[in-house]
């Protein structure tokens, strides 16, 4: 029998790969919609990354999805990108078609309908952002508010090079600041984005004064662990809207779904009390 006629299988590609909680979300999904097949841990260490993303197709993948540090590697292994990566220069989704690889980077889309399910309406007239942090994280986040048509991105780092070597990449829409200028740019900002590891369990907490964000702000953090950070608490006590990471982790892996399995999967409270629950017994 071909490899091609067993269900299909996916896994997530990391190193190390065994906190994602992606087999959790994507294996909930297989049962729920009852489709045969297995989304499974791949622990691949960067040299064998090259061969292992090679061979993914003999071995009966569908494709796969891809976390650190293989992102960019990944993306270079592709034969063939979505405009998404090719934007970021790194991709967290395979698959094959037309026997070729294809990548495609779907934090974007995960933040984007995070935001849009839990603080819908939050990108009309959008004047100003600002985003904390200056990683991987950061630019998909520039690159989301770009696409629903941010004026203004003020992106707020530590290190003030890195955020002016990202700035560059998207031209005078984006400004660097580091953060003694966060007040100012708080002051003109209809959204605030935590895209850095502060207030993540374990890490130290991210001190905001939130005080000059105008009162119809949105406020988002990607971190959750824990489910809700301080900033999140911090802006729901300012009556901010506020969106925990949760829901980006969960919309990222609508597409790779989709694209693997066939059927595109909903972000439902089942799933998410089952994430919950899963991030909670963790602590
Ligand atoms: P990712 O690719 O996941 O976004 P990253 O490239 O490691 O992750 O970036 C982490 C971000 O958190 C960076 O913006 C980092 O700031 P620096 O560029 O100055 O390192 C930020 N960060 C991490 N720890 C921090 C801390 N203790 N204080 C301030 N910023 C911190």
């Amino acid at each position: 029998m071909s490899a091609r006629s067993n269900p299909p299988r996916a896994c997530i590609i990391g190193w190390p790969v065994q906190h994602s909680r992606s087999p959790l979300i994507h294996r909930y999904w297989l049962k729920e919609l009852k489709i045969e097949g297995s989304y499974e841990l791949a622990e691949v260490s960067p040299e064998d990354l090259p061969k292992f993303v090679r061979g993914l197709h003999g071995a009966g993948f569908a494709g796969a999805n891809v976390t650190l540090p293989h992102k960019e590697t990944a993306f270079a292994l592709c034969d063939a990108v979505t405009d998404t990566a090719a934007g970021l220069k790194a991709v967290n989704t395979l698959w094959f078609a037309d026997g070729r690889l294809h990548g495609g980077n779907t934090d974007v889309a995960g933040f984007l309908g995070s935001l849009d399910q839990e603080a819908p309406g939050w990108d009309k007239g959008l004047e100003g952002a600002a985003v904390l942090g200056a990683g991987g994280a950061a630019r998909a986040i520039i690159y989301a508010l770009k696409i629903r048509g941010a004026r203004r991105i003020f992106v707020i780092n530590r290190t003030l090079a890195r955020a002016e070597e990202l700035a560059a990449q998207f031209g005078p829409l984006v400004e660097a600041l580091d953060f003694s200028c966060v007040s100012r740019a708080l002051a003109k900002a209809k959204l605030l984005v935590n895209t850095t590891s502060l207030g993540m369990s374990g890490q130290p907490p991210l001190a905001a004064d939130l005080s000059p964000l105008p009162a119809d702000a949105v406020v988002s953090d990607i971190v959750y662990v824990p489910l809700e950070s301080a900033l999140i608490k911090t802006a729901k006590a300012r009556g901010l809207r506020a969106v925990a990471g949760l829901g980006m982790l969960l919309h990222q892996a609508v597409p790779g779904f989709e694209r693997w399995f066939g059927v595109r999967p909903q972000v439902t409270p089942e799933l998410r009390a089952l994430i919950e629950a899963d991030i909670l017994a963790s602590l």
